[in-house]
């Protein structure tokens, strides 16, 4: 079978060598991939959001299955444009990936199906915000309402930090169109647990839980990124919980995916905060995770590919998908500077005994040879029976990676660590 995987990061790498441990594998094309990917995969230079690019490439190579994994792509309709020609896919239409397309279209679908989530007002109108900003409660939650490279959301901790950031989304379009439509949103407070899960839009299949670590320091200092490390399982994310989650928001959420005619299919990501009041969703993402996805699929027992075409072809339900026991860590090397200003091109090191555990997120060749092409450069993975030792193990595998300027945080998994022992 023939393979094309379109996206080129940490994301990326992981579904590639998953991928390969199916047999019937021949061939993977990745598009556009990067210098880590091509280590496993053909690599062709066409960017994840040239729709017509992706599906010629696919018709003219008689791609045998598609795996679409960025939200952009997924957002413009790639599945429906591959779908056209014959050829099946992974991921959502375009009527369903607006699920993380739009903010305020999840949020009113949340409001509309009773889904815990924090309250909000949805505002088109500047003044009309500014002068909801007067009363609300501080800190407030202010999001614009499409794809922002994920630093559409801001947290004001002040009234005036609030009136900025509609200022900057509404008046200076700092996000583009993005920023036409905002959501204010109530600030939620608890642990924050991710889930990915399959779905056909018939069942819905979690898989293990996952932690993000979003701020670029330790101790969960300094700015956003796209994420800095992931621990699975989380262990906040408890049977009891869980189970509240699939009665009130993942059996939901999916009835009423299906009940607005935007069935869903793929992987329906859940970004969970566990409040007081019970878990509340923050965001839902059309897509696999990023770096989620390099701690949840080296858990994954059962063949992807299999639980993937399972999903395309509606029979989800007819199959049995195994986590393995034990946990996962991965921590990110990143760019000196990263996530505002870093050089590229320092050559990258990877010892070639830990490099299957290794995925790399932003690097290109160099005369055959990968240097750093991003600000997320390596994803370092390890596997282990408990959470203490694939923290242990995914640390020590850092240590021996090397680019002029890595930087990586040293708390991935600590606070975790804390909650189990607390448990
Ligand atoms: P998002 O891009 O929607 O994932 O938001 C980025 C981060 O902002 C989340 O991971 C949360 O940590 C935080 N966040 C988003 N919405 C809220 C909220 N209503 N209350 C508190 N924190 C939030
Ligand atoms: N790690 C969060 C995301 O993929 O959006």
């Amino acid at each position: 079978m023939k393979i094309m995987v379109v996206g080129g990061g940490g994301r990326e790498h992981a579904i590639v060598k998953k991928i390969k441990e199916n047999k019937a594998v021949t061939e993977i094309f990745a598009l556009p991939g990067n210098g880590g990917i091509a280590q496993d995969a053909t690599c062709v230079n066409i960017g994840a959001k040239d729709i017509e690019g992706i599906v010629k490439f696919a018709t003219e190579n008689k791609i045998d299955y598609a795996i679409v994994a960025p939200d952009d792509p997924l957002v413009l309709g790639a599945v429906d444009a591959l779908e056209e020609k014959g050829i099946p896919c992974f991921g959502p239409r375009a009527n369903a990936a607006i699920i993380e397309g739009s903010k305020v279209f999840s949020k009113n679908l949340m409001k509309k199906y009773n889904i815990p989530t924090a309250e909000y007002e949805v505002f088109t109108d500047m003044e009309a915000a500014l002068s909801y900003l007067e009363t609300a409660p501080i800190p407030t939650v202010i999001k614009a309402d499409g794809l922002a490279l994920g630093k559409g959301v801001i947290i004001a901790q002040t009234r005036e930090e609030a009136v900025d950031a509609v200022k900057s989304m509404m008046q200076d379009k700092v996000f583009g169109k993005s920023g036409d439509q905002i959501v204010i949103e109530e600030f939620l407070t608890g642990p924050e647990v991710s889930v990915l899960a399959f779905t056909d839009g018939k069942s819905i299949v979690p898989m293990v839980s996952s932690m993000d670590h979003k701020r670029a320091g330790d101790n969960d200092t300094g700015l956003n990124t796209g994420g800095m490390g992931t621990i699975a399982p989380n262990p906040y994310y408890t049977d009891p919980i869980a189970w509240v989650c699939m009665e009130q928001i993942f059996i939901p959420t999916v009835q009423a995916m299906n009940k607005e005619g935007r069935t869903f299919k793929g992987c329906l990501y859940f970004g969970l905060m566990l409040t007081e009041k019970g878990p509340k969703v923050i965001e839902y993402n059309c897509r696999f995770g990023d770096p989620e996805t390099q701690v949840v699929l080296p858990l994954l027992e059962t063949d992807l590919l299999t639980v993937m075409q399972a999903v395309s072809d509606e029979r989800l339900g007819d199959i049995e998908v195994k986590f393995k026991d034990g946990a996962a860590c991965c921590v990110i090397m990143a760019s000196g500077g990263y996530p505002t200003e870093y050089k590229k091109g320092f050559p990258v090191s990877i010892p070639a005994d830990i490099a299957d555990s290794v995925y790399v997120a932003g690097t290109a060749l160099a005369d055959g040879k990968q240097v750093t092409s991003g600000g997320r450069v390596l994803g370092v993975t390890a596997t282990a029976d408990t959470l203490e030792n694939a923290i242990k193990a995914a640390y020590e595998k850092t240590a021996k990676c090397s680019f002029e300027g890595a930087f990586y945080r040293h708390d991935i998994g600590a606070r975790a660590l804390a909650a189990k022992k607390e448990n």
